[in-house]
């Protein structure tokens, strides 16, 4: 899984730069206060805002990947969201600072000589990226941008150059997307990668059934709804490195249970969608309840999210 790890510590960057690019979109570009290099990245990655509250937000990165000085943020303003749109859209300027975490790319963009992208509305960040990637790489790729209306949609500008690769299709100009009419015919070895609103993501499933497993990938910034736990029951965690055993009832989550026993896990989403909390797992089986991993990646169990999974066993044994 190429990518993934642990958060890592918090930057504190500098915003350069803060643009209106849609109706309710805003890019930020942040940048070191003192100029330095900022951690490499690659397309799908994605970077957390510390907001002043102490919560964390997190948002794709949608720049330059070569530019090693920046980071480029899309914001849509969420009305119903947790405050953390409305805190970039109405209250950080440019030369303010804000803790960064990450980057971190739980959606890498895996080597292919062909894709299918999907974005909807602000799912197009962590798309743009991949597609001046597959561009550059010359391979054959095509978008298909679904938006509430063109005025909504952010970086259309970005996005002409690539000329008839791209269809842009705002719903009160063309009606809902057709997705199986843009996928056409299951094709070996071709990747489609989605991101957009949880409806869309459910249609692409189903758009998808018929071809091969894992050549859909998504993200998700809500969290999937998820089956009840596997068990009921109390169930136990070793704690390999510290030799403790913690004991953890049902209401309360492994990242917790841990935590009480004085082992600090770096946490962010708190539900699944961030990847932060990946740990892994020596023994037992994880009841896997993320939002991230593929049916392949669950089967392997070697790795859990442990803010939000919990153990289909007994006990479970982690390497922390
Ligand atoms: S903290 Fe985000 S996946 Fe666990």
């Amino acid at each position: 899984m190429p990518g993934r790890g642990a958060g890592g510590p918090v930057a504190t960057l500098q915003v350069v730069d803060k643009s209106t690019v849609a109706e309710d979109v805003v890019t930020l570009t942040l940048a070191d206060p003192d100029g330095r290099r900022l951690p490499d990245w690659t397309p799908g990655a994605h970077i957390d805002l510390v907001l002043p509250t102490g919560d964390t937000r997190q948002y794709s990165l949608c720049g330059d990947r070569f530019d090693s000085r920046t980071y480029r943020i899309g914001v849509l303003r969420e009305p119903a969201g947790r405050g953390g749109s409305a805190f970039v859209h109405d209250s950080l300027q440019p030369g303010d600072t804000v803790g960064v975490g990450g980057p971190r790319n739980n959606f890498p963009l895996v080597p292919s000589e062909r894709y299918l992208f999907v974005a909807g509305g602000i799912g197009i960040t962590p798309l743009l990226p991949m597609v001046t990637q597959a561009a550059m790489l010359g391979a054959d790729w095509r978008l298909l941008y679904g938006g509430r209306r063109r005025a909504s949609m952010a970086f259309l500008d970005e996005l002409a150059p690539h000329g008839d690769r791209v269809r842009v299709m705002p719903q009160d100009e063309t009606g809902l997307l057709d997705l199986p009419a843009f996928l056409g015919e299951p094709e070996p070895g071709t990747k489609v990668y989605c991101c957009g609103p949880g409806p869309l993501l459910d249609a692409m499933g189903l758009a998808c059934v018929d071809w091969p497993p894992s050549a859909l990938r998504t993200e998700r910034f809500v969290a999937e709804e998820q089956a009840a736990p596997v068990r009921t029951a109390p169930f136990e965690v070793q704690l390999a490195r510290t030799g403790t055993t913690v004991t953890v009832p049902l209401g309360t989550s492994v990242l917790e249970a841990v935590g009480s026993a004085g082992v600090e896990v770096l946490s962010s989403c708190r539900q699944g969608t961030c990847g932060t909390c990946e740990t892994t797992v020596l023994d037992g089986v994880p009841d896997h309840r993320d939002s991230i991993l593929d049916d392949a990646e669950r089967a392997a169990g070697d790795c859990m999210f442990i803010c939000v999974s919990r153990a289909a066993s007994d006990r479970l044994v982690l390497d922390l």
